[in-house]
């Protein structure tokens, strides 16, 4: 289901499930994948990148970087870099703060609320986008989330 558009839906009713989607999505990842987050405040993404950062076999947890804006971690099958880009005004505060040097295709790029940057999803190379969506319609755990993969641009290229 959802196979044809390339998105794929999954439910979590916990915390913890989301914490095993984002373990999941991490099997699949590669030194310079891109991981776009997406979601309202509270939706999930921090947990998100805490299973990703798992699945790589990081010794130690994903904090959220609201604050600090990136956490980079360097001890897991391929280092992460963890950015959350809600507190930057444009785009170009994130290239003042080094943005390029972790596009160099050695660490996988987490980026929390990049759909405030949709020029992100304009990147090169393998883009993912996971948007989380949360459902209190239904219960205040509840929380969907689709996942995008990479369109396969990169290998219609020789
Ligand atoms: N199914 C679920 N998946 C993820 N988090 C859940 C779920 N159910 C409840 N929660 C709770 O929702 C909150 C999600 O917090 P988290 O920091 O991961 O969100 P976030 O999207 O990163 O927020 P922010 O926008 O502040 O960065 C946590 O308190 C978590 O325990
Ligand atoms: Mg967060």
């Amino acid at each position: 289901m959802g196979t044809r558009s390339g998105i794929r839906k999954k439910t979590t009713k916990s915390a913890a499930q989301t914490v095993r989607e984002g373990m999941k999505l991490a099997g699949e990842l590669q030194p310079g994948d891109i991981v776009l987050l997406s979601g309202d405040l509270g939706a999930g993404k921090t947990h998100f990148t805490k299973g990703i950062l798992k699945g790589l076999g990081a010794a130690e947890d994903a904090v959220s970087p609201s604050f600090t804006i990136v956490n980079e971690h360097r001890t897991g099958r391929v280092p992460l870099i963890h950015m959350d880009v809600y507190r930057l005004g444009d785009i170009d505060e994130l290239y003042e703060l080094g943005f390029e040097e972790y596009l160099t295709g050695e660490a996988v790029v987490v980026i929390e609320w990049a759909d405030k940057f949709p020029e992100l999803a304009e990147l090169p190379g393998r883009v993912f986008s996971v948007d989380i969506r949360r459902r209190d319609d239904i219960d205040p755990d509840r929380r969907e989330i689709r996942t995008r993969r990479p369109d396969g641009r990169e290998d219609n290229k020789c």
